[in-house]
């Protein structure tokens, strides 16, 4: 495996720029619901290559937009096949680090294995040293990976913390940076109480794992969920108490000197997502940045707005935009409702 040095530009602007990581990276499984919400229904590919090729102008349009840059945005994942495609060009990656100053990172998984011991390790990557070879020559600088915990089943637990972390060290070998992703489900009528116990579960062993194999915690991202009510719950908690559960779990789990939590959005609605990360950081400082790496709450709007209308690309770059904005404000706890009805200039 070639190794290779992180690109000190890059890592100074994820270690010191304020923003979020735009999560760009639906593959195979999840793309025709993709496509599905652009307006695109699935009589409209022949075959896999024509459905990538549809998905390909979909994420084009949103990184070339006008708003998708370096000022908010400091990365952004893809997926293998929007890495080895290009834009205006240019080789995704270079596109977006020489011409937006977004730092690349490529999702590794292929997908997860099923349910055992109430959770869903991510399925064996016999070819992760060759897919991580070309990540670097690709530019990649670094990588995520998502698994699923669904009960605090102990051995469950432990076997998603071992294989996140097993991975996160071949990564950091081949000198990129592991966002590690274990994701509690939020499925499913639990209170929010439960969700605080198996998310605390969760975060205490990835963090027991991280200090006994001596993984520098600098070297890593932490992408978590945050601590909600089961999305089927008749009685849901609101932005304030989701901030204090989700704190108090941070805040009793997760070292200080863990540099920055970027949240997933987990199948929140985009304006809810908005609210809770707000509600966090109006309770702060924190020992650490509370930020974002949100797939589906920033881009659903954005997918909403086109419709897959080619008249509509620029009410859609513009959701996107919105939504950057919105959550951007949430980052510093500056966020309010009323700013969703702001015109938005992109
Ligand atoms: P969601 O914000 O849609 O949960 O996606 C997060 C993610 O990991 C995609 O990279």
């Amino acid at each position: 495996m070639t190794t290779h040095v992180l690109n000190g530009e890059q890592l100074q602007k994820m270690k010191t720029h304020p923003g979020f990581i735009a999560a760009l990276d639906q593959s195979g499984g999840s793309t025709p619901h993709a496509l599905a919400l652009y307006g695109i229904k699935k009589q409209s590919w022949a075959d896999d290559a024509e459905m990538f090729d549809l998905v390909h102008q979909m994420r084009t349009r949103i990184i070339t937009s006008p708003g998708f840059t370096g000022e908010r945005i400091i990365g952004a994942i893809l997926f293998e096949d929007t890495m080895d495609r290009e834009i205006e060009e240019q080789p995704t990656a270079d596109y977006l680090w020489k011409v937006k100053r977004v730092v690349p990172f490529l999702k590794v998984d292929k997908g997860l294995q099923d349910e055992k011991d109430g959770v869903q390790v991510m399925k064996p990557m016999p070819a992760l040293a060759a897919l991580l070879d070309k990540a670097n020559s690709k530019h990649i600088f670094g990588t995520k990976m998502r698994s699923f915990i669904k009960q605090a089943n102990p051995s469950g637990i432990e076997s998603i913390v071992n294989q996140q972390f097993e991975l996160a060290q071949q990564i950091i070998a081949a000198g990129l940076v592991p966002i590690v992703e274990p994701e509690v489900l939020q499925d499913g009528t639990h209170t929010i109480e439960r969700s605080f116990h198996v998310t605390s579960r969760v975060l205490d062993a990835v963090y027991t794992e991280l200090f006994d194999q001596r993984v520098d915690v600098f070297g890593t991202l932490l992408k978590p969920n945050m601590v909600l009510s089961g999305y089927g719950a008749a009685d849901r908690a609101g932005h304030d108490e989701i901030a204090r559960w989700t704190l108090e779990c941070f805040y009793k789990h997760v070292p200080a000197a863990v540099p920055g939590i970027v949240f997933l959005s987990g199948g929140q609605s985009d304006e809810d997502a908005t609210a809770n990360l707000n509600a966090m950081n109006a309770n702060g400082p924190h020992p650490w940045q509370l930020s974002f790496s949100y797939g589906r709450a920033l881009q659903a709007p954005a997918l909403r707005a086109w419709g897959g209308k080619e008249e509509n690309v620029e009410a859609g770059q513009h959701a996107y935009y919105h939504r950057a904005k919105m959550n951007s404000a949430a980052r510093t706890g500056s966020y309010a409702p009323e700013m969703e009805r702001e015109a938005v200039t992109a």
